[in-house]
């Protein structure tokens, strides 16, 4: 584990509300105990990766949904119990359950996503995260000549754990798309692999949009986490 100094707070938005709820402070992650593998220094090193994923627009993002709180409370305490297990050095987040964010266009399923992924920065657990937007999968995957999408491919499927932004969204489903979320879907499945996914789909309609083999899988692998509301976009612009 990388030695990471101190961080400036200022460069580092709305760090003390992720930190008040493991009960820290701001002075417990910048202490140096002089520990490698302490948990303040993986979590000075987590939010400093994390920093470099999430999109500005969310850099300050706090997850509001408590569902979010207990999924993460959740996949710590396995990644505790595993390293005692273990005897490892760092916990870190290998296996675990699954979490989809369902609702309309502008709810903040993204910002609740982005603010876990923040949250989990900051318990000193190793978690290495990969996000992509389900359009951008698609994009990336196309059989491209000097691409070999099956490496790219395993890059998602094979993911620590995995944010899939709007699963979903966009254009028509094609045999390609869906044969994308298959695959993607029953590796993690298979592998319990902990993935976010968000979808503005509605949870009626999750067979007909994904298919019922995509969709029976992500009823068993994940908490089901529906927000309504209105589009916070338009509330901006009002
Ligand atoms: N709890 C919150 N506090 C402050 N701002 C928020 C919160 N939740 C969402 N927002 C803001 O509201 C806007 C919409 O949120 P977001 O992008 O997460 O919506 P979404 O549900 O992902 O929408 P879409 O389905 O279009 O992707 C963004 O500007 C986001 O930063
Ligand atoms: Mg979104």
């Amino acid at each position: 584990m990388q030695w990471t100094p101190p961080l400036d707070p200022q460069q580092y938005p709305k760090l003390e509300p992720l930190l008040a709820r493991q009960g820290r402070t701001l002075d417990w992650l910048n202490t140096d105990d002089g520990d490698p593998y302490g948990a303040r220094n993986v979590a000075r090193w987590s939010i400093h990766q994390v920093t470099k994923l999430v999109p500005f627009h969310y850099r300050a993002a706090v997850a509001q949904r408590p569902e979010l709180n207990t999924w993460i409370r959740g996949l710590v305490t396995d990644a505790q119990a595993e390293q005692k297990r273990r005897g490892a050095p760092v916990a870190s987040i290998n296996r675990g359950p699954s979490l989809l964010l369902l609702g309309p266009t502008g709810v903040g399923k993204t910002y609740e996503a982005y603010g876990a992924i923040r949250e989990l920065a900051v318990t000193g657990i190793v978690a290495r995260w990969t996000v992509v937007a389900a359009a951008d999968l698609y994009a990336q995957l196309r059989p491209r000549h000097g691409v070999d999408s099956e490496t790219e491919f395993q890059k998602y499927s094979k993911a620590g754990i995995l944010l899939v932004d709007d699963l979903g969204a966009g254009g028509k489903v094609s045999e390609f798309t869906e044969d994308i979320n298959f695959r993607l879907v029953n590796y993690r499945y298979d592998h319990e692999l902990p993935t976010l996914i968000t979808s503005n789909v509605l949870p009626k309609e999750l067979s007909a949009r994904l298919g019922d083999r995509v969709a029976s899988r992500l009823t068993e692998m994940c908490q089901r986490v529906v927000i309504t509301g209105q589009d916070r976009r338009r509330g901006v612009a009002a």
